[in-house]
């Protein structure tokens, strides 16, 4: 896997919006994966500037989020479409041409991740898909656990994982949603490229652990080494505890 370590966070948010740039310019239908989390907001920051000085022009991109809170409405404050249209969707003059979600609140949650899958295949497939890491491992939803699924799916949250997003519900972790639906290990290694960004120290363990150790569900960030196509940016902090690169 590539490695790219920067002095910063905001260094590293930059040098990715101009990837993206220079990818969507090569490709204006790109098809994209798209994460939520504190992680992103300085590259969704870039993308706003780039886009409003028309450096970027993301209005022919097909975009995928990689999961979703069971149980709330798409408006509600802690959802993770109002999270993207805050950070991202609302800052731009021509937004992509099809933004897409799971929806949380369908009744049948198996279907509703069966049309996900059905929808991915029939934009072509992700061309690229930037993830985050989840202080566990994990990544969209995909929780350490002994196995993990293929497909998009529903998953019960750990407690960790409930404690890091009461961000977005007051603070509060027994607000967080118990359940969640998320791409799956297998929905995000189709993806032509993936990179996974992760800053700060907080996260330097699970980063060691995904680069250096075995591939294992306890760690699903770890499944990226499968992946012919996979990068991993970081900043210095969640670089400080590799041992070879
Ligand atoms: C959530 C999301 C993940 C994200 C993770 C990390 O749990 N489901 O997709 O990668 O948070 O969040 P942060 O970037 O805030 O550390």
């Amino acid at each position: 896997m590539r490695i790219r370590i920067f002095s910063s966070p905001r260094a590293a948010a930059r040098a990715l919006a101009a990837c993206f740039a220079r990818e969507v310019a090569a490709n204006p239908r790109l098809v994209i994966g798209l994460p939520t989390g504190r992680t992103p907001i300085p590259l969704y920051t870039e993308l706003s500037v780039l886009a409003r000085t028309r450096r970027i022009d993301l209005s022919q991109t097909t975009t995928f989020n990689l999961d979703e809170f069971v149980g709330i409405p798409r408006d509600h404050p802690g959802s993770y479409r109002r999270f993207m249209q805050a950070h991202l969707f609302d800052q731009l003059a021509s937004r992509p041409r099809r933004i897409h979600f799971l929806n949380g609140t369908a009744k049948d949650l198996a279907r509703e991740c069966r049309r996900y899958e059905r929808a991915i295949a029939r934009a072509g497939g992700i061309d690229l898909q930037l993830l985050g890491l989840g202080a566990n491992g994990h990544v969209g939803f995909n929780e350490p656990a002994a196995a993990l699924h293929a497909d998009t799916h529903a998953i019960r949250l750990t407690r960790s994982t409930r404690r890091a997003n009461a961000g977005l519900f007051g603070g509060r972790t027994d607000a967080v949603p118990e359940q969640a639906l998320s791409m799956g290990m297998a929905t995000i290694l189709h993806a032509r490229h993936v990179i996974l960004l992760a800053t700060g120290g907080e996260k330097a363990r699970c980063v060691a652990g995904m680069l250096n150790g075995t591939v294992t569900p306890r760690l699903p960030a770890s499944f990226l080494q499968l992946h012919r196509h996979a990068e991993v940016w970081l900043d210095r902090a969640a670089a400080s505890r590799l041992t070879r690169r």
